[in-house]
């Protein structure tokens, strides 16, 4: 049959991961969390930063929110992050510090959902637990030819069914990793690699030469794309002063959230008009617009957005208790997502570079 077949080509072709062979439960569970919607070589380098600073289920326990953000940051989804804090606080005080051995009490906890829980069972305690994350999917949706959407109800109940159906007993580990390391390196979603597939003799969609076109996905909704307009409000603060700039931490919960950013909205008209307006609005800011300092583009799973970051002068002492005036040598320390950080470096070079310039001409006089 062909888990055997599975199991013996990953003793052959497993990849070599760094959560792999050590039975620690809560680096199977970091590196659980940190897969998803995330590739394999993204979150190397994060798992490993990760596992450095934060040892044990104690020390995230005992993190500050802002230094979990902080080394999260580029990997998006970011109440991954804040769940496994929570979820660490959690562990602390109901479980002793160990993670619990069940997929009930595991699916309590934040952040972790059916398929978490499932993988972290039969990875970290060998429990016989199947799962389904996007590879494995695909693997079954083609062995057994699922012609109803993988994503609808029916498609998803079918897929689990088959899941279990098919779990070698007392190999749950090992299997459910074998079939993401054959769908990340050979039953690929484009070009599968069905020639060197131990799969082909089984794999229905192959025998039928459909399975380029398994899974069948329902038809996506259109990517809305916003146009957002931030404002770089620079400032000085400390004794001697230096130069700082003005930052909004997001509210906890949703988009980003517990981040920091530039003040901004979204606009629907021109956007150095529309500024103004919006920072009255939403942070009580009372501003001028000076000049454009660039334009981001970025692709969030449901949105697109293009942000313009204006300079721009405070015409009146802000009020507002998110936001604070952030040192430009500590704005590294302030948690952010990919837009707002490129704002951050370039407004950072720019003001380095000014000084600078500043500096020399004051020696040359
Ligand atoms: N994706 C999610 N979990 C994984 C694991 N343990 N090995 C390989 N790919 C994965």
């Amino acid at each position: 049959m062909f888990p055997s077949l599975l199991l013996r080509w990953y003793k052959k072709h497993a990849r070599t991961l760094p959560w792999r062979g050590h039975h620690d439960a809560y680096a199977v569970w970091v590196s659980e969390i940190m897969l998803q919607q995330t590739r394999v070589e993204a979150v190397i380098p994060y798992f490993e930063r990760w596992m450095d600073r934060f040892p044990s289920v104690r020390a995230l326990a005992e993190a500050s929110e802002q230094d979990v953000l902080n080394l999260w940051e580029g990997l998006g989804y970011y109440s991954r992050a804040r769940n496994l804090h929570k979820a660490a606080r959690v562990i602390m005080d109901e479980f002793g510090g160990q993670l619990p051995r069940s997929v009930e009490a595991l699916r309590k906890l934040p952040g972790i959902g059916r398929y978490t829980a499932a993988a972290i069972a039969s990875m970290a305690f060998g429990l016989d637990e199947p799962t389904l994350d996007g590879n494995i999917r695909r693997v079954y949706a083609r062995i057994f030819n699922v012609d109803v959407p993988a994503d609808s109800t029916a498609g998803e109940k079918l897929l689990w069914q088959i899941a279990a159906e098919n779990l070698p007993r007392g190999k749950a580990g090992d299997y459910n990793q074998a079939l993401m390391d054959l769908g990340a390196m050979v039953c690929l979603p484009k070009n599968p690699r069905c020639e060197s597939c131990p799969l082909k003799i089984h794999c229905t969609a192959f025998q039928l030469g459909v399975q380029e076109s398994r899974p069948i996905l329902k038809p996506k909704a259109e990517i809305p794309h916003h146009i957002n307009a931030a404002a770089i409000l620079v400032g000085r603060i400390g004794n001697p002063p230096i130069h700082a700039v003005l930052l909004n931490q997001r509210p906890s919960r949703g988009l980003l959230g517990g981040m920091w950013e530039f003040p901004s909205g979204q606009i629907q008209i021109a956007p150095a008009k529309s500024l103004p307006k919006i920072l009255k609005e939403s942070y009580s800011l009372n501003i001028r617009v000076s000049e454009e300092l660039m334009v981001v583009h970025h692709a969030y799973t449901h949105f697109r957005v293009t942000v313009h970051a204006f300079r721009c002068e405070l015409l009146s002492k802000s009020k507002n208790e998110f936001l604070k005036w952030v040192k430009l040598s500590e704005l590294d320390d302030y948690p952010m997502g990919k837009v707002d950080r490129q704002i951050a470096q370039k407004i950072k070079h720019q003001l380095e570079s000014q000084s600078s310039t500043l500096g020399k001409s004051r020696v040359r006089k």
